[in-house]
């Protein structure tokens, strides 16, 4: 029996009776009525006005009425004080002087390539002369332009800044929808949208139908969204001939996109910065007063390195090891891997900090780190700073694409007088957002990124070095408003020997959830699709992918999707999740099932500051329980979190917990939205809180999760001092210290089942889950593979069985049976 076979003819039933194409449901509980638009979190994408589906001859006037409206509407505003200023800033922006060949191109070919400096007007001014060109000449109540972002807060930042220039609020003409949140009204015609948004359209909306400009951003950045939409729209481009493509890109490797799509012309807009002046390692370090000691150590490797090198090394030597990076030894390409990846030399970032506070002329500081955990780590350092953590002299600010919005939009904000505004940020604000008042740069040089070990199957997430071009772009961003300063805080030697670019990210991350949605796409064989990237990804990748799917039976043994696989696509989650949803659902057990995927592709609640790690240990650890499992920690946090909010202490709760409000928040919301998008699937009926509660049969949640997540599966053993655990493909694997079952004398379950597995230096698991042989017997899926044992061979999935009407009952007593046959075995 296959857990494949069923599920399928289970859902069957009702993909007949509810077909997909109707898309994303927004149900009106979730929307929030504001001024101008409408906030909701579905996750489609605007429906198409009205007047469009409609081609009468009415209609087309009622459109001509609506066009003249909006065009008095931006007369009136344009001649306003307000607006005059508005439009005096723009013209001086140097997109504006291209401005009328750029409309002359867009109206001329059906896809152009723009490309120019950050901050040059790109995504705030092309989007808007598109729109009033369409205004101008009475067709924009007609027109429809989206233009796509790689990140949410670049959607969100910029539909707010156009929407300020045309004297509107957000959600009239300009509108932006991300996952989660969403600002557009009736009249929206230019939409902001992240990447994802379209790609979801598309799998409702193939042709696009009333879309008249898409605009593809940030392309040089080389996202596995963005290059896998440029081949769809490719191929869509000769269905809709109407349509035009606009596809901007940063840096100058337009040509790459121009010849990928028949040779498309391009227009570079000429971009004005101030110089930058470069600073590396070794004048920072004088810079700071920081005396070069003399060379003293006696080890092998430092007697080589001190023959090898003169003066110049042996103030690299020092400088390494101010800034922690110890493992430094030579100065090639493939030394750059030896040096510690994990420090970042918190100290230095601070004397530099502290030099630039106390020494500098004004201007705001963005520092550039390589992730999350880096910024709040440094973040509390520099707060305990006399001087760095002293609010009337530094306004210390975090930027990274997590964060929520409010949080996010304070970094745009100008500082008072007298106080110096730190950004500590991610590679985000690398391009994709433009800081005005940034004078110094600080650039630690690495951004946190994911790769993919195809052999291995594993997903990586190290700190590694950025490219030349990287480098060169946070640089650029000192000199915005005037002449700037970057640090880059490693030696000049090692950025000669940076890569001259970033791998894109199709070459470098799992593609499963990408191979589904080729399938969903109908976009024909899975390998020969990919085959027509900008920059193929390798075949083994390809190959793992497919088999992964075909392994939790998304796709059959032909590669065609399954049902399984079409419910799967529609879910705004990972394949995987998506399966434990729908396992819930089947399984009566939505409610805690819910929680546990939107935590797992959301973010994990619970909070482990840096300084207070035991007592944030021993919180998480108190809802564990005896369970073994963060997954049903995390459930009987929110749960405790809804009851908290109903009696009305759930700040006192998320405090003394150790636990993000602002993430059980979000989890609330994807939840509701989980459960709304199933129960349009026919899946499920009633309200989430009537979909079994806690205590119904933790077992059974436990099997769910099991079904979810094998085959990410370790077998443990328990030994008298230690536990070890193995994976069949990597051996030996960790926990990461913040796991409920990391630490703990003894595991009673044979197998721990976990979402993700991360290679630093060792394998380590993330969130796991105690599961017994037979839930992995019911539940799991088969492994072909030999290992583990052997024992795994005979684990298929049994669920055949259970699909009937008396589903609950029936499993239990097999379940128990079951579980007495493996024991006595
Ligand atoms: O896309 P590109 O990097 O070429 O530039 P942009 O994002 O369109 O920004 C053009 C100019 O608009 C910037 O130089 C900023 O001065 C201004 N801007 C702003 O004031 N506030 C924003 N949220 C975004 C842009
Ligand atoms: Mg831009």
């Amino acid at each position: 029996f296959g857990l494949q076979k069923e599920v399928d003819a289970h859902l069957k039933a009702y993909v007949s009776k509810k077909p997909m194409s109707r898309g994303f449901f927004s149900p009106d509980s979730l929307s929030r009525s504001s001024s101008g638009g409408s906030m909701n979190t579905d996750e489609g994408i605007y429906e198409q006005p009205e007047s469009l589906v409609q081609n009468s001859p009415a209609m087309e006037r009622i459109l001509h009425r609506k066009s003249l409206e909006l065009r008095n509407q931006q007369k009136e505003w344009q001649e306003s004080p307000e607006g005059q200023k508005m439009i005096e800033f723009r013209r001086s922006l140097p997109a504006y002087k291209e401005r009328d060949l750029l409309l002359k191109f867009v109206s001329e070919n059906q896809v152009i390539v723009v490309s120019g400096e950050t901050g040059c007007g790109k995504t705030t001014q092309l989007p808007q002369y598109i729109l009033e060109s369409e205004i101008e000449a009475t067709r924009g109540a007609a027109c429809s332009i989206i233009c796509t972002q790689p990140r949410r807060i670049s959607a969100m930042s910029v539909s707010e800044r156009v929407a300020a220039e045309r004297g509107e609020k957000l959600g009239e003409s300009v509108g932006y929808k991300v996952r989660l949140e969403g600002m557009k009204g009736r009249n929206t015609r230019l939409l902001f949208c992240t990447t994802g948004i379209l790609l979801r359209r598309l799998l409702v909306d193939r042709n696009l139908k009333g879309v008249t400009h898409v605009i593809v951003d940030e392309i040089h950045e080389r996202g596995m969204n963005e290059d896998f939409l440029l081949i769809v729209l490719r191929d869509l481009l000769p269905r809709r001939p109407e349509l035009r493509l606009i596809l901007m890109s940063a840096t100058l490797n337009a040509e790459l996109f121009s010849s990928y799509f028949g040779g498309a012309p391009t227009i570079h807009i000429p971009g004005f910065t101030y110089p930058v002046r470069a600073q590396f390692l070794e004048n920072i370090l004088e810079m700071i007063g920081y005396r070069l000691t003399p060379y003293n150590q006696i080890d092998d490797y430092a007697q080589t390195f001190k023959k090898r090198k003169s003066q110049i090394a042996s103030s690299v030597e020092d400088a390494l090891d101010v800034a922690d990076f110890k493992s430094y030894s030579s100065r090639t390409r493939e030394s750059l891997s030896c040096w510690n990846p994990d420090s970042i030399g918190f100290n230095l970032i601070e004397r530099v900090l502290c030099h630039i506070v106390t020494k500098e002329r004004p201007g705001a500081v963005l520092v550039f780190m390589t992730g999350w955990d880096d910024i709040n780590s440094l973040k509390d350092q520099l707060q305990a700073h006399p001087i760095l953590g002293d609010p009337s002299r530094v306004l210390l600010l975090a930027c990274h694409g997590s964060m929520a919005s409010s949080e996010q939009r304070l970094i745009f904000d100008k500082a008072e007088d007298g106080v110096r505004k730190v950004v500590l940020a991610t590679n985000m604000a690398e391009t994709s957002i433009t800081i005005n008042d940034v004078v110094f740069v600080v650039d630690c040089g690495k951004a946190k990124e994911t790769s993919y070990d195809a052999l291995n199957n594993t997903p990586c997430l190290l700190p590694s070095w950025i490219s030349k071009a990287a480098a060169r772009q946070r640089r650029g961003r000192a000199g915005r408003v005037q002449p700037g300063e970057c640090y880059h805080l490693y030696p000049r030697c090692v950025y000669d020997a940076f890569a001259d670019y970033q791998l894109p990210e199709l070459l470098r991350t799992p593609l499963q959830s990408l191979c589904l949605q080729i399938k969903s796409l109908q976009l024909g064989s899975i390998s020969e699709f990919l085959s027509r990237a900008l920059q193929p990804p390798e075949p083994l990748s390809v190959q793992n992918a497919v088999e992964y799917l075909k392994l939790i039976g998304a796709l059959d043994e032909n590669e065609n999707l399954t049902v399984l696989g079409r419910h799967l696509s529609v879910l705004p989650v990972e394949p995987k999740l998506g399966k434990m949803l729908i396992l819930g659902a089947i399984f009566n057990c939505l409610d805690p099932i819910m929680t546990v995927v939107a935590g797992l592709s959301f973010r994990d609640p619970f909070l482990m500051p840096y300084d207070k790690k035991d007592l944030a240990e021993s919180a998480k650890a108190h809802f564990a329980g005896r369970d073994y499992s963060d997954h049903l920690a995390l459930i009987r946090a929110y749960n405790g979190w809804k009851d908290a909010e109903r009696q009305q202490y759930d700040y006192e709760y998320c405090w003394k917990n150790f636990l993000s409000a602002q993430t059980l928040k979000a989890i609330d919301s994807l939840r509701k939205q989980f459960f709304y998008l199933l129960k349009d699937t026919g899946l499920v009926h009633q309200q989430p809180e009537n979909c079994n509660a806690w205590g119904i049969d933790e077992h059974l949640m436990r099997a769910v999760i099991c079904a979810g997540l094998f085959p990410g599966l370790c077998s443990v053993v328990n030994k008298e001092k230690s536990i070890a655990l193995k994976t069949m493909e990597d051996g030996q694997v960790l926990l990461y210290s913040n796991s409920v079952n990391a630490g703990v004398p003894k595991i009673p379950y044979p197998w721990l089942v976990f979402n993700e597995k991360v290679k630093v230096n060792s394998v380590f698991l993330r969130d796991s889950t105690g599961v017994s042989d037979s839930m992995l017997l019911l539940f799991g899926g088969k492994i072909e593979r030999a290992g583990l044992d052997g024992h795994l061979k005979m684990l298929g999935g049994y669920l055949e069985f259970f699909m009937k009407d008396t589903l609950g009952e029936m499993y239990l007593s097999l379940k128990r049976e079951l579980d007495e046959l493996i024991q006595n075995k």
